[in-house]
């Protein structure tokens, strides 16, 4: 638990990622090993009970309402037209083992989701994945993105990923601050690369290098 100086509610810690345990695959094309490597994480807090799991098709209803919302109230996304279901059916098709998609439960609702995107489908880019997480505005400023996120990131490190990368609107403290708190690093701000709302926006990249990954895993990326 702990506190944050500006009246949130006691939320959860990387410390409770130690409460991991195996999770059953929730997709059909998962193999059993890929299965038995993906956790789900229980959160011990008294606020914000939160399961951290992988996403199946059920929750796309969660994830386009959340996205949708993002899309038409805030600069996080530059996505200026929200999603069809079809659209985003076909974005989880696309993802699979090696761009993983965790959902955030709380109560048995969808809080939010988070996953891996390669960055370039040409080979050498096969060990960097981009970043992106999503949370419901109910459920901001309460420590689930950070246990979302460092999900994720656990889960780059099981894959054998070498460096994660966010592109993040330079007027984004939230997501920079949640990024920088799980050791992100800024690389450098494009100014003037988006444009919604009527205004132009900044984007500035961070990444988070993960360190060579072990020679074991490296067949497994691709
Ligand atoms: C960005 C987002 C995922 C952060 O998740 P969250 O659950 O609200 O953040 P957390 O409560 O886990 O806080 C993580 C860190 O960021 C800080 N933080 C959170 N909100 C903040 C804010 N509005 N301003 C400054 N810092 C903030 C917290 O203090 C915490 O740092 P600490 O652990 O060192 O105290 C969430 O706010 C969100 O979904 N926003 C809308 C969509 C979005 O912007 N997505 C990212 C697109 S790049």
């Amino acid at each position: 638990m702990r506190g944050n100086g500006r009246g949130r509610e006691a939320v959860t810690t990387p410390a409770s990622l130690e409460h991991l345990s195996a999770f059953g695959h929730g997709r059909a094309n998962w193999t059993g090993h890929r299965a038995a490597r993906m956790l789900a994480c229980i959160a011990m807090s008294a606020a914000t009970p939160t399961t951290i799991r992988p996403a199946v098709a059920a929750d796309l209803d969660a994830i386009l309402r959340i996205y949708n919302d993002a899309i038409l109230t805030t600069t996080a996304t530059w996505d200026e037209a929200p999603w069809t279901m079809q659209q985003r059916r076909a974005w989880f098709a696309t993802h699979g083992p090696s761009q993983p998609v965790l959902v955030a439960e709380v109560q048995g609702a969808v809080a939010g989701f988070a996953y891996l995107t390669r960055m370039s489908e040409k080979s050498g880019w096969r060990f960097t994945r981009e970043d992106t997480i999503y949370l419901d505005p109910p459920f901001h400023g309460r420590g689930i993105g950070r246990l979302l996120l460092g999900a994720l990131l656990d889960e780059a490190r099981t894959l054998g990923l070498r460096l994660i990368v966010a592109s993040i609107t330079a007027e984004n403290a939230a997501s920079l601050a949640l990024h920088r708190a799980l050791g992100f690093e800024t690389m450098g701000t494009l100014h003037n690369a988006g444009f919604k709302f009527g205004r132009w926006l900044d984007t500035t990249y961070l990444q988070l290098d993960l360190g060579p990954p072990a020679t074991s895993h490296r067949q497994d990326v691709v």
